[in-house]
């Protein structure tokens, strides 16, 4: 174990071997600022004063050239030889709502919901204490590194811990969950990881943005305002973009829901329609950040928005809400994964 003192703080929190210097912060309750946990957002830099780290992925694109040159490191990539002083700015406003927990998991069932987005079920002994929103790291078998996967289901006591995976073409960890991981093999889940999750104290409406395998926080976060007997004062705008009409998917889970169709309301874009899909779809073509403009009209302002999906949608979204309408930020909420 190791001892790491944030300079020109009181502050000072222990890590466990092979913990990163984030993992090990967020799990003694600091408010340490971070976004992907994977070396891609940069939040979590911060500068070694003192000791010595190890470095898991030299030249993330979380650091610019003028970050290496300054010496600056990545607290998710990094893991502490030696007791260690570091410099970084907590924020209170990243203080972990549930620590994280490294735990084993087991796959207790997996079922399709599209051609490649697949559930896949895990089990812990403990209760699964998470935001709606959250995802978590999954250390899997025989793949280098993590992989983030946000859940679906809501925060339970049975310690069940839902994901809905998109395969990636040529993904490492995609591909090893569906193709090599049977029910009751054992993996390491790390979570609950993130910021984007839903805040349950405001009044406003909201609009969930999902595209790809961005559906699983959205989902959570519909189920969540159902649970919690929100889709009484606030309604909900659920939009999922796709590339292809077969890609469209989101529906079903959300029809579950009491209020859908009322108080819930499903809007699906497809971005280009195939020779061989054209009779079939009948809906929205186009970019799902003009669709959610549209919708939302004048009262733009007026909502909360979540969203979760490929880099290019969070920016055409966040241009569109940011940039053109000038919505305050505090109202925009998501990760930013690369
Ligand atoms: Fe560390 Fe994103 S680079 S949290």
């Amino acid at each position: 174990m190791t001892e790491i003192q944030i300079e020109g703080s009181a502050h000072s929190f222990p890590c466990a071997p092979g913990d990163t210097l984030l993992g090990a912060g967020l799990r003694a309750g600091l408010g340490m600022p971070y976004e992907c946990t994977a070396g891609a957002c940069g939040t979590c830099k911060f500068e070694l004063l003192e000791g010595e780290v190890e470095v898991l992925w030299d030249g993330a694109p979380g650091l610019s050239a003028r970050d290496l040159n300054k010496g600056r490191k990545l607290a998710c990539q990094c893991r502490p030889l030696t007791d260690c002083r570091i410099k970084l700015r907590l924020d209170d406003a990243c203080l972990p709502q549930a620590h994280p927990i490294k735990q084993t998991a087991t796959l207790i069932a997996s079922n399709d919901i599209t051609h490649d987005i697949r559930e896949f079920r895990f089990g812990t002994d403990v209760p699964a204490s998470f935001r709606p929103g959250q995802f978590a790291a999954l250390q899997l078998p025989g793949v280098n590194g993590t992989r983030a996967y946000s859940m679906s289901n809501l925060p339970n006591s049975e310690g069940e811990w839902h994901f809905q995976v998109r395969r990636v073409q040529g993904g490492n960890g995609s591909n090893t969950l569906f193709d090599n991981l049977r029910v009751g093999d054992r993996i390491v889940l790390d979570g609950p990881y993130g910021m984007a999750y839903l805040r349950e104290d405001s009044a406003r409406d909201v609009v969930c943005i999902a595209g790809g395998s961005g559906l699983a926080p959205m989902v959570s976060i519909a189920r969540a305002m159902a649970d919690a007997g929100q889709l009484a004062s606030r309604r909900l705008h659920f939009f999922y973009g796709a590339r292809t009409h077969r890609d469209v998917c989101g529906e079903s889970l959300l029809e579950a829901l009491p209020g859908f169709g009322d108080r819930i309301r499903f809007y699906p874009a497809i971005s280009s329609v195939q020779e061989s899909e054209a009779q079939s779809w009948s809906g929205r073509v186009g970019f799902i950040h003009e669709y959610v403009e549209e919708v939302v009209g004048p009262d733009i302002h007026g909502h909360d928005y979540y969203m979760a999906g490929p880099p290019p949608m969070i920016q055409a979204v966040l241009d569109t809400l940011q940039t053109r309408h000038k919505v305050d930020r505090s109202q925009i909420y998501f990760d930013r994964f690369f």
